[in-house]
């Protein structure tokens, strides 16, 4: 039988778990805690360091798995990649090398200006506190400030939003280059527009797009608050969404492909595993927010269980370089996925203990995300605790059965965005893309994907 090691943790890694489990691959777990979810569909898990890429390597060795997937963005920028590969074992997750695409983001904005400059936004970066505030003293665009190293999605600040004013904006570039974990920041322009996740499946030569999705990063209804790892995603039953166009789709195709080639140009590494490219939808086109190596949370409890093609088999063709023969195939279904997180959340950090009535639920896909077992007991992490994923024959559907099994539930102590993938919500976007296409261009938007065959 077929043999995965998964190194996981969150939500992400529960749908991961499951689909690797119904594909017919014995899922072999490391965690960092005792997640429900991933235990469940497991034959054997240990409770670990899964940034120790040695402690990984060891395991690797043990299990001699057909495979390790390696899915959060920690793991892979601790080197968890190369280490599986030095005791022979493949890695479906980029090298440390690689992964500087998404762990750091100074380097990221300059591969991009190098090679898909049309879809990079203006920035600068910086390691001095006042050059910053002289920069931001100065700057002639409304901006957004983040951290060059990995923060888990809740260090980016944008002006106007989580920014008041300039002087905050300086204040806050001082308190990040200080907490940096690269010591520094970078501070770009701010686009306007709607995003979009475009997550691909890559064996370093060629690739394979899932359908498109929709993050909403800030806490609450109407995108206000601080931001979150992400609070609620949805997928239309075509694959696509409504506000973008196919020369917009193709754009942003051809990033990922300049992408792709040119990892191997600047790192002398090929990309293998899941790049996904975050996405602002301007009135210029596409533009890359950010790289991810790995696949999305919540982003991948929607495209997961609408995978038809058998995942073991893509799994496969990503380790034999094979994906240029292969067609990945999703059902022709709408997915929404609600984050149900601790009230709070971000900023409250307590465990406390809740019990869930899964027997409530039908129709839809539960997946345990910042949820820890101990003694037969569940208590929260302190993030984002559980997804909730229903498929439809389109958006309005799905929608309705996850507001559904959600209404069944007790969710004392819990929240979640009720707005995400409403009606209202998904024609205010059409109608912002709208408003924004209204303006007059002033760049021409990038040329469409010239050969790219798995998609
Ligand atoms: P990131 O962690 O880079 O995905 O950023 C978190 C969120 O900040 C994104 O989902 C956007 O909502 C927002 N954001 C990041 N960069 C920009 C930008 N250049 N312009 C506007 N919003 C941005
Ligand atoms: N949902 C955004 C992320 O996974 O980074």
């Amino acid at each position: 039988m077929s043999k995965v090691l998964l190194v996981a943790a969150i939500g992400r890694g529960h749908a991961l778990a499951k689909k690797f489990h119904q594909s017919g691959v014995e899922v072999y777990s490391l965690i960092p805690f005792a997640n429900p979810g991933i235990i469940s569909c497991s034959k054997e898990h240990h409770v670990v360091d899964i940034t120790n890429a040695q402690t990984v390597a060891k395991h690797a060795e043990r299990i001699d798995p057909d495979y390790v997937w390696v899915a959060g963005d920690e793991s892979i920028a601790a080197g968890v990649a190369d280490a599986v590969q030095e005791v022979g074992v493949p890695a479906i997750a980029p090298l440390k090398t690689v992964a500087r695409l998404e762990s750091d983001k100074a380097f990221a904005r300059e591969f991009m200006k190098e090679y898909v400059g049309h879809a990079c936004p203006r920035f600068e970066c910086f390691t001095d506190a006042e050059s910053a505030k002289n920069h931001i003293d100065v700057v002639p665009y409304d901006f957004v400030i983040k951290p060059m190293g990995l923060t888990g999605g809740k260090g980016v600040k944008v002006l106007g939003s989580q920014l008041k004013d300039r002087e905050e904006a300086k204040a806050y570039a001082e308190e990040a280059i200080a907490a940096d974990r690269i010591g520094g920041i970078v501070i770009e322009e701010k686009l306007e527009g709607e995003e979009f996740s475009l997550q691909c499946f890559v064996d370093g030569e060629s690739f394979a797009a899932m359908p498109l999705c929709q993050d909403h990063k800030p806490a609450y209804d109407g995108d206000l608050g601080p931001m979150t790892g992400g609070m609620g995603t949805y997928t239309c039953e075509d694959g696509r969404l409504p506000f973008v166009s196919d020369e917009e789709y193709d754009a942003a195709l051809n990033v990922v492909e300049k992408t792709v080639s040119g990892v191997k140009a600047k790192t002398g590494e090929a990309f293998k595993g899941v790049l996904y490219a975050q996405f602002m939808l301007t009135r210029n086109g596409p533009f890359v927010i950010e790289y991810n190596a790995r696949l999305g949370d919540p982003e991948a409890m929607n495209v997961l269980p609408l995978m038809k093609t058998n995942f073991h088999d893509v799994c496969k063709a990503i380790v034999d370089v094979e994906l240029e023969r292969f067609k990945v195939e999703f059902e022709p279904q709408a997915s929404v996925c609600k984050y149900v997180v601790p009230e709070g959340y971000p900023e409250r950090k307590d465990q406390f203990e809740f019990s869930l009535d899964e027997s409530k639920l039908s129709d839809v896909e539960l997946f345990y995300s910042g949820v820890e077992q101990k003694n037969g007991k569940r208590f929260t992490t302190g993030s984002r605790g559980f997804g909730l994923t229903a498929l439809g024959a389109n958006v309005a559907e799905a929608y309705q059965k996850a507001e559904n099994a959600l209404s069944q539930l007790d969710l004392k102590g819990f929240r979640y965005r009720k707005d995400i993938a409403s009606e209202a919500s998904i024609a205010a976007k059409i109608q912002h893309m709208e408003l924004i296409r209204g303006r007059p261009a002033t760049v021409v938007p990038a040329p469409p994907a010239s050969t790219i065959e798995t998609v």
